[in-house]
């Protein structure tokens, strides 16, 4: 039997080949862990206030079904089968399909988005902390709307404070990176998942008591194809990539760790499913808040920081139930941050460096250009450095960031991706990893639905 038919794992990678997840219960919770964060707590009920509710909501739920899962899929396929960072995989995997290696700037450019990622992510991270001392004093009892407000807008508005919980977040996701992803995570998430589940049903149930459900579901899933726009289709896009921690690396380098017994297929399906319906929670829960305070859904990036105040403050033992949310948040955005330093941190373990010495440096440099976006909420908010062009106007720092990454790196990079499985690649080869069933149907969809899906979408936001 050739080797290659079966994995492409040769002499370069010897030395730095890691353990593998220990069983499929433990990959899925690790590629849960990545998947379900900030993405889906944060930013999903906000950019769907933003971009006018439900038929946002559909077109982001058909692209995380025909574009994302089966991308999904790919990246862990991949993964499994080159068996080094993402970067080292992508050239092995084309080297050994008899392609050029070059097919590694796909594995670049997702190392490049996932760090972009991290710099931003960890600033928003650290809003949790402030959050987590304010709930445990019993700060939201009773607190009105303006006042959550002016306390969000006060968090913003200092550039220390915001300095202080970055630096915290980003050296906790160090010294998990530092370790080994596989020695801290394992066991962290495999309680925290569930337990962040259950207080979103808590939190959904005190919003069944606002009087407002009813609107609320109404604004999710009633469509209303007349407040969507060719942008909020690409916004939808990228959010289906970035909250299923698509085109950075990180299932790839996650599906290096895979066991060859485990079903990709099954597998991506459940984490794909477990993240959606933590996003439509966390939208059941801020919704009805929203609406029974008079707030606006279109608010932006401080939507939950804003409106879960004041839904604790009102419910029974809120204090208790506020601490513990976002405790659980700030666990949800590290189990995601540790998966986004992964692929260069495996990528520098590859070249030789070590791997505290890989993660404190990666680490380091996000946390110097997430410095940026630190300004870019304060000192710097009226700095819009691509403004010369129409689509960036008033775009702060952290606004292009997360642009660049979720509208313009993800999407390219999915669609390389499955050019590459569906056209470069060698069915045999993908059936391998892939195995029976879904085979089929998964190549044909990355071959034609996806790369048409990517590029129709791209088109009508360029011209
Ligand atoms: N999926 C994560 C979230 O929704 C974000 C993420 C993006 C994680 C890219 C890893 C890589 O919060």
């Amino acid at each position: 039997m050739s080797v290659v038919a079966t994995n492409v794992q040769g002499k370069e990678s010897a030395g730095v080949t890691p353990a593998l997840w220990s069983s499929r219960f433990v990959f899925i919770m690790a590629a849960v862990g990545s998947a379900v964060g900030l993405g889906n707590i944060w930013k999903f009920p906000y950019i769907t206030g933003q971009n006018g509710g439900g038929a946002f909501v559909l077109v982001y739920l058909i692209c995380i079904a025909i574009i994302g899962i089966p991308i999904m899929m790919s990246e862990v396929m991949l993964g499994r089968r080159g068996g080094r960072s993402p970067i080292g995989t992508m050239g092995a995997v084309a080297a050994a399909e008899g392609r050029s290696r070059n097919w590694a700037g796909v594995g670049i450019m997702a190392t490049l988005a996932a760090f972009l990622i991290l710099s931003f992510y960890s600033v928003i991270a650290g809003w949790t902390m402030p959050y987590i001392v304010e709930a445990a004093k019993g700060g939201f009892a009773g607190i009105a709307a303006e006042d959550s407000g002016a306390m969000f807008g006060g968090l913003l508005a200092s550039p220390g404070q915001l300095l202080l919980w970055h630096s915290v977040f980003m050296g906790l996701t160090v010294l998990v990176s530092a370790g080994g992803v596989k020695h801290g995570l394992e066991r962290a998430v495999s309680w925290l998942m569930p337990a962040l589940f259950v207080l979103l049903l808590i939190l959904v149930g005190y919003a069944m008591t606002t009087g407002h459900f009813g609107e609320a579901l109404v604004f999710l899933f009633r469509p209303d194809f007349s407040s969507l726009t060719a942008e909020s289709i690409l916004v939808a896009l990228g959010h289906a990539f970035f909250t299923l921690s698509l085109a950075s690396g990180a299932m790839m380098a996650y599906g290096a760790y895979l066991k060859k017994d485990v079903s990709i297929a099954r597998t991506s399906f459940t984490v794909a499913i477990m993240d959606v319906c933590v996003a439509l929670l966390a939208g059941l829960a801020i919704f009805p808040v929203v609406f029974a305070h008079g707030l606006q859904p279109g608010e932006g990036p401080g939507l939950i920081f804003v409106t879960l105040p004041v839904a604790f403050g009102q419910m029974p033992g809120g204090g208790f139930f506020a601490t513990l949310f976002f405790v659980l948040l700030l666990f949800a955005a590290w189990t995601s941050s540790i998966s986004m330093l992964e692929s260069l941190v495996r990528f520098l373990e590859e070249k030789g460096v070590g791997r505290v010495k890989a993660a404190v440096g990666g680490g380091l440099a996000a946390w110097l250009v997430g410095i940026t976006t630190v300004l870019s909420l304060n000192l710097w908010s009226d700095f819009a450095p691509l403004a010369m062009f129409e689509r960036f106007e008033g775009k702060t720092l952290f606004d292009i960031y997360d642009y660049l990454t979720a509208n313009i790196m993800m999407p390219l990079g999915a669609l390389l991706t499955a050019i590459f499985v569906g056209w470069v690649m060698k069915p045999e080869h993908s059936a391998a990893e892939l195995g029976g069933q879904w085979h089929a149907l998964w190549h044909a969809v990355v071959r034609y639905v996806t790369p048409i899906g990517v590029l129709v979408i791209f088109y009508f936001n360029l011209f």
